[in-house]
């Protein structure tokens, strides 16, 4: 296989309120892993995954993975920082949860935008289809992402491993494109967000959480 030409690397936030399947959509996507038990995220988890895109592209995928408690903190604006694109989580079994989805938007939209002004894109997931009632919840999850001015919506299940790299492509399609538009892929305040302001802790090279 020929070498990549180009190489992008993406800051993308994943926000939601707690114990929607925030960790457990990224577990999935980058180690194809999935565990029953709930652990509550404490500040924000950062993991990597590295995505072969169309033949001559590498895309480096940063993933933030917010507490779903940190809504109620001080914190997401530094955590938005530069970020290039953002999934927002809710649970389809829980609708207190689907309400929040605007508050979390809001947050976003306050806080981080692309270099025109424009917001960045978001992706809304409806995650835990595996437990919604068949069918169900699609139509509001889709009223509710064009209301709100979402990219797109994707129901998920982070459990049985439904839809989430086409959620995650979708997004990784619109980021680059963005990147294209803007003429930002030579841009390293862009391409790179800096990372210099958190300590790592326990951090391998795959997947790091920070303190
Ligand atoms: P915070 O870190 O507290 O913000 O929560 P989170 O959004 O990261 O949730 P987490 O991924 O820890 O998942 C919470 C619980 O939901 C765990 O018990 C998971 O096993 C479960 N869960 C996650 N995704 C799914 C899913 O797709 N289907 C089902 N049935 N359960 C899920
Ligand atoms: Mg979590």
């Amino acid at each position: 296989m020929s070498s990549p030409r180009r190489e992008y690397l993406c800051k993308v936030l994943v926000v939601g309120d707690l114990g929607v399947g925030k960790t457990s959509i990224i577990q999935r996507y980058v180690h194809n892993i999935y565990s029953h038990c709930y652990r509550a995220t404490i500040g924000v988890d950062f993991a990597v995954k590295i995505v072969r895109w169309e033949r001559d592209t590498m895309v480096r995928l940063q993933l933030w993975d917010i507490a779903g408690q940190e809504r109620f903190g001080h914190m997401t604006r530094l955590y938005y920082r530069q970020a290039a694109g953002a999934l927002v989580v809710c649970d389809l079994g829980r609708a207190a949860t689907l309400h929040s989805v605007h508050r979390w938007k809001e947050d976003l939209d306050s806080k981080v935008s692309l270099r025109n002004g424009n917001p960045i894109p978001t992706i809304l997931i409806g995650n835990k289809c595996d437990v919604a009632p068949s069918g169900g919840g699609s139509q509001d999850l889709e009223d509710l992402s064009r209301e709100l001015g979402f990219t797109d919506c994707h129901m998920t299940s982070a459990k049985e491993n439904v839809n989430i790299d086409d959620a995650m492509s979708c997004l990784i399609k619109q980021i680059i494109r963005n990147m294209e538009d803007s003429g930002s892929t030579d841009d390293p305040a862009i391409v790179k967000p800096s990372l210099h302001h958190f300590r790592y802790t326990d951090g391998c090279s795959q997947c790091c959480r920070f303190q």
